[in-house]
């Protein structure tokens, strides 16, 4: 099947951290599979802006590098035409210098749209806002991404805020969950929404409990530095996991407008039971890796990548028993898992629905499992439903827990997009739907907040696990002792 493609009108893409590892491994990617895909206007261009000193040769190379590491699919004539519509500006965000050059540059179109990417460290993102506003850069058309880590707490993520809101309108402000724009995320809502079956059963009386797993068998080599001063709580679980949770549980909105999604998730954001000091120690569990093995191989442990003389108490894992307080999903349970080097990568929802209240079988059938619903984000992309039927054939009632797999690539035979061709196409489209609000990313910054104090006032250190494992064992006692298991077999 050959996937659509919407037209998008000419714009100037601006990306501040050009020279850096974000661009090199998506931005610049995304950008040449769009323009293989046909949505590259021959007008737009990519202005890379960096404080290193580049020639405008040297960038290309370095983006053809970026494009031919990452495509499995190079045509040389797409390659050139986009290598041709990028061009390089050495700017400096803490000084003026370099700035009139990328002024007058974009002054050639100023009635295109303007898309300011900010691919770089969240201390910058203050400079960077207040220069683009004192240059007079802001036209009615001009957005700006913000990636990722938007504060480290509440406090600095409103500092965050504000200095982007001085000086762009929150209608023109993308703050980038890359999770949103993955394929089956968005599934999710089309399963949700697009279907009338689920529904009925979406909620505390037919919902058992849900699992959210982002497993990565990969360490935190090459981005030691930065991991050491977030972990795996701010890392991934008050960004994407908390989003994968709101779109599982959040109401129907109106329509899929932005703000009608984003108020529907806010509200389940709210709704979070707190978890402080007084539960943390029973409701979460943080761990490090030690030395193991992965992918066959000897790894080292976080302590030897990090290479610090003092020990870490970074947690490069966590689990979470999150419960959220309102009428729909009172009493059932939310498991979040997500750790580095953990035994493989995959991350996945599970729905696991309530057990069968009578079975009308005897006991040859077999055991009876519940059903469950898992939506698989990665590695391979799908949806299986795991229902209970009969073995075929003679021989009684045998039952047997077969899914209904709906594997995405064998389904639909496309190449699997990355979330961020989608979502730089959402910013030109000036489409906010999955881009994350202020008041969103602060009530998971309330939540979280807590969660952390708790964390650095206990005497606890994050519990050791093997790499290549499934985390500490804390991490089963949290789910087990509710009587039930992680599906890491799903
Ligand atoms: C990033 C985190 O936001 O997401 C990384 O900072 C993590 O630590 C990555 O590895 C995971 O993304 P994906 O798309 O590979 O699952």
């Amino acid at each position: 099947m050959v996937a659509r493609v919407i037209s998008v009108e000419p714009f100037d893409i601006v990306v501040f951290g050009a020279t850096g590892d974000l661009a090199k491994r998506k931005l610049i990617p995304a950008l040449y599979e769009r323009a293989l895909a046909g949505q590259m206007p021959a007008e737009s261009r990519v202005i890379g802006a960096s404080r290193r000193a580049m020639t405008l040769e040297e960038f290309r190379a370095f983006a053809r590098e970026a494009v031919m590491e990452s495509t499995s699919h190079p045509d040389p004539d797409v390659l050139a035409r986009f290598l041709s519509q990028i061009s390089y500006v050495m700017v400096d965000a803490a000084s003026d210098e370099g700035w009139d050059d990328l002024c007058q540059r974009l002054a050639q179109a100023p009635e295109r749209v303007r898309v300011f990417y900010l691919a770089v460290g969240p201390d910058l993102f203050d400079d960077i806002c207040a220069r683009i506003g004192a240059h007079g850069l802001v036209t009615g058309k001009t957005r700006v991404v913000v990636e990722k880590p938007v504060g480290k707490n509440l406090a600095s993520a409103r500092a965050v805020n504000a200095a982007v809101g001085k000086v762009f309108p929150e209608e023109s402000v993308f703050r980038i969950d890359h999770y949103l724009g993955k394929e089956t995320v968005q599934n999710l809502m089309a399963l949700r929404f697009a279907n009338a079956l689920l529904e009925p059963v979406w909620n505390q009386a037919h919902v058992d409990h849900v699992q959210i797993t982002v497993a990565e068998s990969l360490g935190v080599a090459g981005r030691a530095g930065y991991y050491d001063t977030a972990g795996a709580l701010r890392d991934m679980v008050q960004n994407h996991m908390l989003q994968l949770l709101c779109l599982v549980a959040m109401e129907p909105p109106v329509t899929m407008d932005a703000d009608a999604v984003r108020d529907e998730k806010l509200k389940v954001l709210k709704a979070l039971e707190p978890i402080n000091e007084a539960n943390a120690e029973y409701l979460t569990v943080r761990g490090q890796y030690r030395a193991g093995a992965s992918a066959g191989g000897a790894v080292p442990g976080y302590q030897e990548e990090l290479g610090a003389a003092d020990p870490s108490e970074t947690e490069t894992f966590v689990a979470i028993k999150a419960e959220i307080g309102n009428w729909r999903w009172a009493g059932v349970p939310f498991y979040l898992r997500t750790g580095k080097r953990l035994a493989s990568r995959v991350s996945e929802i599970v729905v696991a629905f309530k057990p069968i209240p009578h079975s009308v079988f005897d006991d040859s059938a077999g055991q009876i499992r519940a059903n469950r619903l898992v939506i698989r984000l990665q590695p391979d992309e799908g949806v299986k439903l795991w229902l209970m039927i009969k073995d075929p054939g003679p021989g009684g009632m045998r039952l047997q827990h077969v899914p209904l797999d709906m594997s995405f690539a064998e389904a639909f035979g496309v190449r699997n997009v990355d979330a961020y061709e989608r979502l730089i196409m959402d910013v030109v489209r000036g489409n906010q739907t999955l881009f994350m609000r202020r008041d969103e990313v602060e009530a998971a910054w309330r939540w979280v907040d807590p969660i952390l104090d708790a964390w650095r006032n206990s005497r606890e250190a994050p519990k050791p696990y093997t790499a290549g494992t499934w985390g500490p064992s804390a991490s089963i006692a949290l789910i087990e002792r509710d009587g039930r298991t992680w599906m890491d077999d799903a």
